[in-house]
């Protein structure tokens, strides 16, 4: 097994995101964090990434001083994750692609579909992994899902009901990493669709393989003060002719993380919930619902792979991002699992459709609700 050199740039002491990352991309010790500039306070990043063990003089205070002296490295780094607020990923992921880093994005990529396309483009010109962590698409029973949609297990689909509503921010929370969220400056033209609902329309595409072709959606800001949506109703079209809904929300008080997805075919019925996530619901019209679980020998190849113990144990979140970072790893190491890993991992066109999806939302729900098509990436 190839152990790669991994840098980050954000995910700080006390980030939301950051921990996961290291968690995730440690666990099947594929990567190996050596290099960071971990925070936008260039000593609290620095004693950090010391205290996680890189060495002193690849603790780095800023992302910029990081591609500088890791550019000429003979042991430069293999892949780098972003992990800063949403303003910077665009500068950051381009500066590193641009030298020949393979990068591993937060979403959303970036705040707007010309700079998506652009990264697009540059990833293409430099032959460079760029990959984006919807992270929700390496749960093995959303990869069992896929599969079942893929072999035809429910027919045709027809409709896509898919929830990301939390309560997390349902009052005015002055804490750094809530109040970014709703700062156009940082944040871009939306807040909770972009923060929730843009996993929640990646799942829907995902499962389905299939692109988001319009979105109708009306935007709320229900917390006063607030200048970004913080609850979304978005009605969707797909190109196969499926039709969708997506509520999303920040201040549905009760629900603690509320994603969910049901999807709807001609002839059966999935459902899954990321809290319980290790069961998919699976309805075959006029019969009763099987309950299928996770790390059973009934399971599609794809689901078996991305589960590390058997049936009846938890697994979670942490192992959903190891299954994107595995794939990465595969991607990385060129071999014979890279192929199938490329289907897997979210690409940096990925990253451009659900920056495209909300950009069409903001269209449509700043005029009256009326269907917007959904930009492609050309080429
Ligand atoms: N994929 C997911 O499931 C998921 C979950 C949560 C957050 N996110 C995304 O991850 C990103 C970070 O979110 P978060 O909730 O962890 O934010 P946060 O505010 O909790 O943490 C941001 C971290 O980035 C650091 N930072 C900010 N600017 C920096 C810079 N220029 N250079 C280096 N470090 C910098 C901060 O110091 C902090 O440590 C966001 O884009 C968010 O959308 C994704």
């Amino acid at each position: 097994m190839t152990q790669f050199r991994w840098g980050m740039v954000g995910g700080g002491k006390g980030s939301q995101i950051g921990g996961t990352h290291r968690l995730a991309a440690h666990l099947d010790r594929h990567f190996a964090l050596t290099a960071g500039a971990l925070d936008i306070d260039p000593e609290r990043g620095r004693s950090f990434g010391m205290e996680l063990g890189m060495e002193p003089d690849r603790a780095y205070g800023d992302w910029r001083e990081m591609l500088a002296a890791e550019i000429d490295r003979p042991d430069r780094l293999d892949l780098v994750t972003i992990a800063t607020p949403n303003n910077s990923h665009y500068e950051v992921a381009r500066a590193f692609l641009d030298a020949g880093f393979a990068v591993f994005c937060e979403k959303p990529m970036t705040l707007n579909v010309d700079e998506a396309a652009d990264l697009i483009a540059l990833s293409r010109v430099r032959r460079t992994l760029c990959a984006v962590n919807y992270s929700y698409s390496g749960y093995p029973m959303i990869r069992q899902a896929r599969a079942m949609v893929a072999d035809g297990a429910i027919g045709k689909v027809r409709v896509v009901m898919a929830e990301f509503a939390h309560g997390g921010h349902a009052d005015a929370d002055p804490s750094p990493g809530t109040v970014w969220r709703y700062d156009p400056k940082i944040a871009g033209d939306s807040a909770v669709l972009t923060d929730a609902g843009s996993h929640a329309l990646f799942l829907a595409t995902f499962i389905l393989g299939d692109r988001l072709d319009a979105v109708s959606a009306v935007f709320d800001r229900c917390v006063p003060g607030r200048e970004l949506e913080d609850d979304a109703l978005l009605a969707l079209r797909f190109s196969g002719g499926a039709v969708g809904r997506l509520w999303t929300s920040s201040v549905a008080i009760g629900q603690i993380h509320g994603l969910t997805i049901r999807v709807f075919g001609e002839t059966g019925g999935l459902s899954w919930s990321q809290e319980q996530p290790n069961q998919l619901y699976f309805s075959p019209i006029g019969e009763a619902t099987r309950i299928l679980e996770r790390g059973t020998a009934y399971l599609a190849p794809e689901a078996l792979k991305a589960s590390r113990i058997g049936g009846g144990h938890a697994e979670g979140f942490v192992e959903a991002v190891a299954n994107l970072y595995r794939d990465a790893a595969d991607i990385l190491a060129g071999g014979p699992e890279a192929e199938a890993a490329r289907h897997r991992l979210p690409t940096v066109e990925d990253g451009f459709d659900g920056v495209a999806a909300v950009s069409a939302a903001v269209d449509s729900a700043s005029a009256g609700s009326i269907w917007s098509q959904v930009r492609r990436a050309t080429g």
